[in-house]
Formats: C-alpha cells, sequence, structure tokens
C-alpha cells in the first residue's frame, strides 16, 4: 500500500515535505499514465460520498472524473442535498456515512466539521475546500508551477495578490513554506495573512529554506516572479455588503497590465484557482462592473486572455492531483 493508506486529506500542516511531495509526483504519474491511455486503476469498487455545502465546478467535476476513471462509484451531495447541519449534525452524519462509503470528500464553511467527519467516519476524508484552508488546490497549483517553470520547486518564486486572509491564501502560503518556496503574499494591512498562520509558515521555513515575504508594497512583492497569483476579493459565505470596502482596499493589487510588466519578468504566468471576475460576464451579487465602471476585479480580461495565463492548465491538474490524493489515500496497492 501507499504510505500515505487510510489517512485524511484535511490540510497542509498534516503532512511532511517529503508526504506532500510523493502526491506531486504521483500526480505528475497518474497524469502521464491517463495522456498514455494506460490508467491502472486502484479504487476498483470504492463508493465514494461527495458532500457540497457551498458550490463548485472544479472540485466535484475532479473528484467524480477522477473516481470514474479509477473505477470508483460516487455519490454527490448538494449544497441542500443532505440531512447534515439541518436536521442532522455532523457527528451523527459521520458515523452514518463511514458505514456506507470508503471515503468522503467534503466542502464547507467549518474547518472543524472535516475534521471532525475523519474523525469519527472511520474512512478516509479529503477537504474539498472550507473558509480556512483549500489543500487540494495547492497540489494542482504546485504541479502546474513546476510544469510551466521547469525549475525545481525550492527555486519557484511567486507572488500571491488579493485578500490574503482567505482559504487559498492561507493554504499557498503554508504549501509554499512547507516545500521550500519563494513566496509573497501581497495585500493591504487589513487584508494580510493572520499572524498565526505567518507563523506557523516561518516555522516551517526554517526547515525548508522558504523565503517569506508577507508585505503590502505592490513593487517590492512582485519584482522578479515567476508567477502572479489571485482570487476572488469576496470569498463563498461573505455577505456581498463587503463589496465595497473590497473593491476600494484592493484596486491597486489588481492583476493587470501595469502589474504585469513591474514583474521585470516578460515570462511571468498568471494563476488563478477560478473562477475569475475577469470580465462583465459573470456576476457578484450585484452589478458591481456597472457601479465601479471596472472591466475586471482581481484580474483585468486582458492579462487573463493573454499568454501569461495558465490557469485552465491549473485547473485541468485540479482532476490529475485529486485522483492522486484518493490513491494515495484509498487505493489498493500491489
Ligand atoms: N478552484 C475551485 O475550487 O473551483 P470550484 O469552486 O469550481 O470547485
Ligand atoms: N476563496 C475562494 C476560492 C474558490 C475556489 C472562495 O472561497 O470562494
Amino acid at each position: 500500500t501507499h504510505p500515505l493508506h487510510n489517512r485524511s486529506f484535511l490540510k497542509e500542516l498534516d503532512f511532511s515535505k517529503e508526504e506532500w511531495g510523493s502526491l506531486l509526483e504521483l500526480s505528475a504519474q497518474l497524469k502521464a499514465d491517463k495522456k498514455a491511455g494506460r490508467e491502472v486503476k486502484r479504487l476498483t469498487g470504492k463508493n465514494i460520498a461527495l458532500i457540497f455545502e457551498k458550490t463548485s465546478t472544479r472540485t466535484r467535476c475532479s473528484f467524480e472524473v477522477a473516481a470514474y476513471d479509477q473505477g470508483a462509484q460516487v455519490t454527490y451531495l448538494d449544497p441542500s442535498g443532505s440531512q447534515m447541519g439541518h436536521k442532522e449534525s455532523v457527528a451523527d452524519t459521520a458515523r452514518v456515512l463511514g458505514r456506507f462509503y470508503d471515503g468522503i470528500e467534503f466542502r464547507g464553511s467549518k474547518q472543524e466539521h472535516v475534521e471532525q467527519l475523519a474523525e469519527l467516519s472511520g474512512v478516509p476524508v479529503w477537504n474539498g475546500l472550507t473558509d480556512d484552508w483549500h489543500p487540494t488546490q495547492m497540489l494542482a497549483d504546485q504541479l502546474t508551477m513546476l510544469e510551466h517553470s521547469g525549475k525545481p520547486i525550492e527555486e519557484i518564486s511567486f507572488a500571491y495578490l488579493g485578500d490574503a486572509r482567505n482559504n487559498v491564501a492561507n493554504s499557498l502560503l503554508i504549501a509554499g513554506a512547507l516545500m521550500g518556496m519563494d513566496v509573497r503574499m501581497v495585500a493591504p494591512s487589513e487584508l494580510q495573512t493572520p499572524p498565526e498562520v505567518v507563523k506557523e509558515a516561518e516555522r516551517l521555513a526554517k526547515d525548508s529554506g522558504a523565503k517569506i515575504l508577507v508585505t503590502d508594497d505592490v513593487a517590492a512583492g512582485v519584482a522578479g516572479v515567476d508567477f502572479l497569483y489571485t482570487d476572488v476579493w469576496v470569498s463563498m459565505g461573505e455577505p456581498k455588503e463587503v463589496w465595497d470596502e473590497r473593491i476600494a482596499l484592493l484596486r491597486p493589487y489588481q492583476v493587470n497590465g501595469e502589474l504585469v510588466k513591474a514583474t521585470g519578468n516578460p515570462d511571468v504566468k498568471f494563476l488563478h484557482c477560478l473562477p475569475a471576475f475577469h470580465d462583465r460576464n459573470t456576476t457578484v451579487g450585484e452589478d458591481i462592473f456597472a457601479k465601479t465602471g471596472m472591466d475586471g476585479l482581481e484580474v483585468t480580461d486582458d492579462v487573463f486572455e493573454s499568454e501569461h495565463n495558465v490557469a485552465f492548465d491549473q485547473a485541468e491538474n485540479r482532476m490529475h492531483t485529486i485522483k492522486a490524493v484518493m490513491v494515495a489515500t484509498l487505493g489498493e496497492w500491489d
């Protein structure tokens, strides 16, 4: 069996550099196997529950396609599709689903819920995003950075711009620190990464050699980076009333043509976990675009539609990396 057999995948802090690295390697191998038409099914006959308290495109489809590729069956429970959190506690749901399923994915608000599911279900549980962390996203992001830079992970630099207190930002900092990367969190002080997360990152950096920069200075933050990364300015679960304040704070942190130039790296690549608000075809609850006169929010359309953008390779890698997580923790290896 794989060394991670029977483990849950709840947050980056639960893994050593070697364990995390082994998931990146397995992801690359499974991707190559699928492309070469020689997929080995290691999840045949497994039953997998996908619980989504919040909506999803990439994460849900990744779990489904990866499970079917590997011979497993899935049950998708949509944001209103189960009793959990309404009529039944997470603790009871965990003890029921653990009798039916071999593995459970959970996306929702509270990290404690995914932790509780893991503790009480008795089967591997995978975190598909909570308010605090988005760990499956990190494997896809790092695989994409490895593929597009051709560098060893310890030599890759990236800057994250935007709401640095959200799940993706927390995870980027911790996962980057774990793997020894050059990580810059670039945000206004009001939206900067919480001190306890920065402290954990600095602790990891002592072992891994990671470089951590937490700054509100855009020019210093993006100088020379290999990758620019941004995420939505208002995350799922936040009230739409925060938009005005967010836009006011984050306008200087928008990824636009000028910011791309400010990196000084003509080959800089653009990453985004998606969905992205880059044109007027997306809605954000109210007509922000009309109200502000902006064409894009966290990223402008010209950057999004440019050669710099590798976010669709990144999106594809969600599937290969989520497959690796399930195969490592639940797969049958001979
Ligand atoms: N990046 C990401 O998690 O996308 P979904 O919300 O569509 O799953
Ligand atoms: N920070 C975003 C990520 C979406 C994949 C959110 O939580 O909505």
